[in-house]
């Protein structure tokens, strides 16, 4: 017995041990979500909440069902391998409910968007300093958007 006889400060030390332990494993238990590791390193509800939030986009195929009009310019221009909403921004409500009327895009700010001069852009891409190619007016006011190369 002499062996134990000034044991006490390891026994407080390993009781100390267990006691974080189980609280460890509390607590993760608690923590950690339901499912996780199922596939890996990703908990699964996850999927389902991605799916419940509220779709912007409508996509392509939507616009172009009601739009036939707009199709019907657009696919023999240069912007025929635009998607509608990559001009017109996320229409998902648009779409469902056509009562909901779209704001239409500020020409300046869009084209530009894509057309503004930039030395980052690739040579081949048809480019304009905006300021002094357009003295200041609209760019629709020459260009059609849906089928902007000038007199076709
Ligand atoms: C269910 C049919 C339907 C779908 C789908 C639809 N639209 Fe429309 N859209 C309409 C109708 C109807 C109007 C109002 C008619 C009008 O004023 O020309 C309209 C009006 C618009 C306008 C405003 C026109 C104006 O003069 O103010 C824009 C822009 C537009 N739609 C773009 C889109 C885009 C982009 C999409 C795809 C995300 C889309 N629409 C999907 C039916 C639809
Ligand atoms: C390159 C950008 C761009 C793309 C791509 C585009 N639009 Fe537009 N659209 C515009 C702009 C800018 C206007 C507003 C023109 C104005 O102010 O007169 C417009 C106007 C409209 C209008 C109002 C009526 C009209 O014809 O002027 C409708 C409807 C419309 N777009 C639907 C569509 C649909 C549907 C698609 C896809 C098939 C589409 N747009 C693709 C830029 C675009
Ligand atoms: C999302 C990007 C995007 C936006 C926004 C956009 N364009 Fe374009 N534009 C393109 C692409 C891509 C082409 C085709 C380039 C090619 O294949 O030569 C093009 C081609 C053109 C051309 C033909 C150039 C030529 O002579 O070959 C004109 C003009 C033009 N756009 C004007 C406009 C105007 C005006 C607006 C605003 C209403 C606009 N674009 C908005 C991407 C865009
Ligand atoms: C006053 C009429 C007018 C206005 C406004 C105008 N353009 Fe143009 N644009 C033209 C003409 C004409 C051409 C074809 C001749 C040329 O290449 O300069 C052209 C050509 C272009 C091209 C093709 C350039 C190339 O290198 O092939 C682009 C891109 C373009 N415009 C974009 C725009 C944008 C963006 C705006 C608005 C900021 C705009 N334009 C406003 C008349 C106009």
């Amino acid at each position: 017995m002499r062996l134990w006889k000034d044991a006490g400060h390891l026994i407080r030390l390993v009781l100390l041990l267990v006691i974080l332990v189980v609280a460890f494993l509390v607590i993760r238990r608690a923590v950690i979500p339901e499912g996780f590791g199922r596939y890996g390193h990703f908990r699964p509800a996850a999927l389902e909440e991605i799916r419940m939030r509220p779709v912007h986009f409508a996509g392509r195929a939507a616009c172009e069902a009601c739009h036939s009009d707009v199709v019907e310019v657009k696919k023999s221009g240069k912007h025929a391998g635009l998607s509608c909403e990559a001009c017109h921004g996320p229409l998902g409500k648009h779409a469902e409910d056509p009562e909901v009327k779209p704001v239409l895009p500020k020409a300046v700010a869009l084209c530009g968007r894509c057309h503004e001069a930039n030395s980052a852009r690739p040579k081949w891409f048809p480019q304009v300093n905006t300021k002094e190619h357009s003295g200041g007016e609209s760019c629709v006011t020459c260009h059609k958007p849906h089928k902007p190369k000038f007199g076709e």
